[in-house]
């Protein structure tokens, strides 16, 4: 792996080289003598695949050149050495995209740790790179909660920092995907892509997106309904084969409605999940749904069941819903009245506002189940923040 060290002090730097031989000898070391004016020192040849920056604690305007940075290059990862740095500088950088942030002075095993976690981190993405996994939403009922899923799993499947999820919204209609964790307006949307499809390309397709995080973009359904009807299959065709190459998670959020267009989408699709609750009209539609995906050819290890707003001790057991959809229950979601309508009034995602929350938990298992490697326990700065 190559790394370019920036700090100020060139004895300093010498121990972080040192201490990085030790861990891998393999590892090619650049130093630069300087400050954050350096961050692409040397781009235009070689460009490494970390930089640490040791002890220049970025101040407001160097934010801004560290989120462009990460968003040009999003192989790139960014470690920053600083002395006692705060819970909001912590909460910036997670922003602009820096892996972590270790404090002055320097453990060895700490560095150690981290590097080699982006090492192994990096090369599993290159080689996962090209075989996105494609995950798809359906409400079988309005309400059901799919969006909620969807946007939320897609946030925690990025918090990691490592993996690139891109979540499109193809409910065309009425999507509203984006609100769910930004307070943005995406400037941009899959009308815009449709009506340049012969321009799309990996940095098109990144420009039209709303970026809740460096490694998350979102791609939002049309404003208004009626340029929805210019959205055709092949165009759906087109932005899955390219976010497939490009993304390690595309996260759908379908909707409710089967057309060509939806169906084009879950062709594509690894994992389809019928999102329901457990009374009796959304039990009747997604057993319709499921004869309907079925008539499509879709095959039943590729269907997952999710009933969300699950309680204990209902009218009706879960056995009931498994005997009349006959198939299991992927996984439950609890229902938390409070926390959920927290997360969707303000557009923050649930993970950020309810770290403990049952909802949060149940969407960490299900990223896990993904290949995902966030847990809350697992050392990494973001659980760091978790306990913030
Ligand atoms: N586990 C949960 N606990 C409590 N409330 C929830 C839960 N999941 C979702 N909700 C609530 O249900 C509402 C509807 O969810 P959401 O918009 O995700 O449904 P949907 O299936 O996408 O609906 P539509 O078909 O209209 O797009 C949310 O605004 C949220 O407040
Ligand atoms: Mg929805």
């Amino acid at each position: 792996m190559k790394i370019n060290v920036i700090s100020t002090e060139r004895t300093h730097a010498n121990i972080i080289r040192q201490m990085l031989l030790e861990g891998n000898p393999q590892r090619q070391i650049t130093l630069l003598d300087g400050g954050l004016e350096l961050l692409t020192e040397g781009f235009d040849t070689n460009i490494p695949d970390l930089i640490i920056i040791d002890g220049i604690c970025p101040g407001e305007e160097e934010f801004k050149t560290l989120e462009q940075l990460s968003l040009q290059q999003p192989g790139l990862a960014i470690v920053l050495l600083c002395k006692e740095p705060s819970s909001d500088f912590l909460l910036n950088m997670m922003r602009v995209g820096v892996k972590d942030v270790l404090p002055l002075p320097l453990v060895p095993a700490a560095l150690q740790a981290t590097v080699t976690r982006i090492e192994q981190k990096s090369t599993l993405t290159t080689s996962s790179r090209k075989h996105g996994k494609t995950i798809a939403f359906i409400a079988c009922k309005g309400g059901s909660g799919a969006t909620f899923i969807a946007t939320n799993l897609a946030y925690i499947l990025a918090a990691d920092q490592i993996s690139h999820v891109a979540l499109l919204d193809l409910n065309l209609q009425f999507g509203d995907a984006s609100l769910f964790i930004s307070d943005q307006i995406p400037s941009n949307t899959l009308a815009d892509v449709a009506e340049n499809i012969t321009r799309l390309d990996a940095s098109f397709l990144t420009s039209s997106m709303l970026h809740v995080l460096p490694n998350l973009g979102v791609l939002a359904s049309p404003e208004d309904p009626e340029n929805a009807i210019e959205i055709k299959p092949k165009h759906v065709e087109a932005l899955l084969n390219l976010a497939k190459i490009e993304y390690d998670y595309i996260v759908l959020d379908i909707g409710r409605a089967l057309n060509a267009t939806s169906v084009m989408a879950l062709d594509h699709a690894d994992m389809i999940f019928l999102v329901l609750q457990e009374t009796l009209p959304f039990i009747r539609d997604a057993k319709r749904l499921l004869h309907a995906l079925q008539a499509l050819g879709y095959s039943k290890d590729k269907i997952h069941l999710i009933v969300n707003r699950y309680e204990k001790g209902g009218e009706i057991q879960l056995e009931d819903v498994e005997r009349t959809l006959g198939m299991k229950v992927f996984r439950t979601i609890p229902n938390s009245y409070a926390a959920v309508s927290a997360s969707v009034n303000q557009g923050i995602p649930i993970i950020k506002i309810a770290q403990r929350d049952p909802v949060t938990k149940c969407l960490l298992e299900i990223a896990y189940t993904m290949g995902n490697t966030v847990q809350p326990k697992n050392g990494g700065w973001f659980s760091h923040l978790l306990h913030h």
